[in-house]
């Protein structure tokens, strides 16, 4: 049976979300407490000396990222919560927001004394707009009672304000610069680096961006000076993670599991097997900007950043879609080049006509109307697309029908040639 553990989501269903007071009565803003007896320094060298990788996808090292926002010489800096959570599959940053806000904002309020900014932003999706009162209510309390603004606990010279902002709901805004671009109330689209956000972001002030979950880790690290994080997962993904699995499963749902855990043990034992134990035809991992496995070639895995990677997935947003045979993967393969279709913002010409082309190309395809040539221009289209785009939209947007192209050779058979 494949064990999930309580680290980041410890408080679940233990304080009442809409209540400061119950938050501190389990021990809310201790950790606030005790960051505030370190220096910033120490607590961005205490996540280094864990290796905590972000949780928004790219997996960029959270304690050098704090360091690097430290150490820009400037009198006002940003922290930005990204909770734009627009990957489709994914809504492990949901399940966390809604059973534990006060955590996110407590982090919030660690990575803003960490880092030496004034303002943290929570950007919320437009899809999540029923977290709205949560959060403002939330804000409200923890302002209230001192936990924000001049001096905060009596800590002379911080002082910290939390916000909240509402995305439109666009998929690319989850972007770090697509995001500050649409926070200074411009359309969504990704700025050229460099420079990058840590210097130049949010109204020209450096900027750090975190992921939800990345934020989440950050109290419970800090309490026990990382013991308990550092008991768990392997020799190269130390820790826990949230994901979320989805699809033909019995029991969708978000998870809190040491890295390490079978990926058969997720879906069979977590998410309770495959609806009615149809065959499993594909697993994606990482939202739709993820790459797909026959279940054969991953289902003994451990979930690791390793093992998914030599496998040829990656953990990216921390989701699991499951599909059994019962959906083609050509059915499966346009409706994901559909999503990139909708949500290219346009700006960059891989990117806007490579969608396009492509859905054109996999509808031939699915016709059976398509050529050699099609599949030629196809591979092509996905080099250009991968090696051109401006942001990691158009980067990835082919993956699923990259690796579609090596493992099911069959969807792909010419039937008619020429024209
Ligand atoms: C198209 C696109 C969408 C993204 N969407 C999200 C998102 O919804 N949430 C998120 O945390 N990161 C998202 N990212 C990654 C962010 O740009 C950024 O790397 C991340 O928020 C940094 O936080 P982390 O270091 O804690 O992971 C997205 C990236 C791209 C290219
Ligand atoms: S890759 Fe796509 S989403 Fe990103 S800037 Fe270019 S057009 Fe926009």
């Amino acid at each position: 049976m494949a064990n999930t553990v309580s680290f980041m989501t410890r408080n679940f269903g233990k304080y009442n979300p809409s209540s400061l007071d119950s938050y501190e009565q389990i021990g809310g803003f201790s950790a606030l407490r005790k960051a505030l007896s370190m220096t910033g320094e120490q607590i961005a060298d205490c996540l280094a000396a864990c290796a905590v990788k972000g949780r928004g996808g790219a997996g960029y090292d959270m304690g050098k990222k704090w360091r690097q926002a430290r150490e820009v010489n400037q009198p006002r800096k940003v922290v930005i919560c990204n909770a734009d959570e627009g990957e489709p599959a994914t809504f492990k940053d949901r399940t966390l927001m809604e059973n534990d806000p006060f955590r996110l904002i407590e982090a919030m309020i660690i990575a803003g004394y960490s880092v030496g900014a004034q303002d943290g932003y929570l950007y919320l999706r437009e899809e999540y707009s029923h977290l709205r009162p949560l959060f403002q209510n939330a804000i409200w309390q923890v302002r209230e009672k001192g936990y924000l603004g001049e001096n905060i606990l009596g800590k002379t010279g911080f002082s910290y304000d939390v916000h909240l902002y509402s995305g439109a709901g666009a998929y690319v805004c989850g972007e770090g610069t697509a995001l500050v671009e649409s926070m200074e109330g411009k359309s969504g689209r990704p700025r050229m680096k460099p420079p990058f956000i840590k210097q130049c972001g949010l109204f020209h002030l450096p900027t750090c961006v975190n992921n939800v979950e990345s934020l989440c880790l950050v109290p419970s690290i800090l309490l026990d000076d990382k013991k308990e994080y550092l008991s768990y997962g392997t020799q190269n993904s130390v820790g826990t993670k949230m994901i979320s699995v989805a699809g033909n499963v019995r029991n969708p749902g978000a998870f809190e599991i040491p890295f390490g855990v079978k990926v058969r043990d997720i879906i069979f034992d977590l998410a309770g097997g495959v609806k009615n134990n149809h065959e499993i035809q594909l697993i994606q991992f990482g939202g739709a900007s993820g790459k797909i496995a026959r279940p054969e070639d991953v289902l003994d895995i451990p979930y690791t950043y390793e093992d998914l990677t030599a496998a040829g997935v990656g953990v990216g947003s921390g989701a699991i879609l499951v599909i059994d045979k019962r959906t083609s993967v050509l059915d499966f393969l346009l409706a994901t080049q559909e999503f990139f279709f909708h949500e290219s913002c346009g700006q960059c010409t891989p990117c806007r006509e490579g969608n396009t082309q492509m859905k054109l190309l996999l509808e031939k395809v699915m016709a059976g109307m398509h050529t050699g040539e099609d599949l030629q221009n196809m591979k092509k289209i996905i080099m250009i697309m991968k090696n051109a785009s401006l942001c990691g939209l158009g980067e990835t947007a082919q993956n699923a029908l990259s690796c579609a192209m090596d493992l099911f050779p069959e969807c792909f058979a010419v039937k008619t040639e020429g024209n």
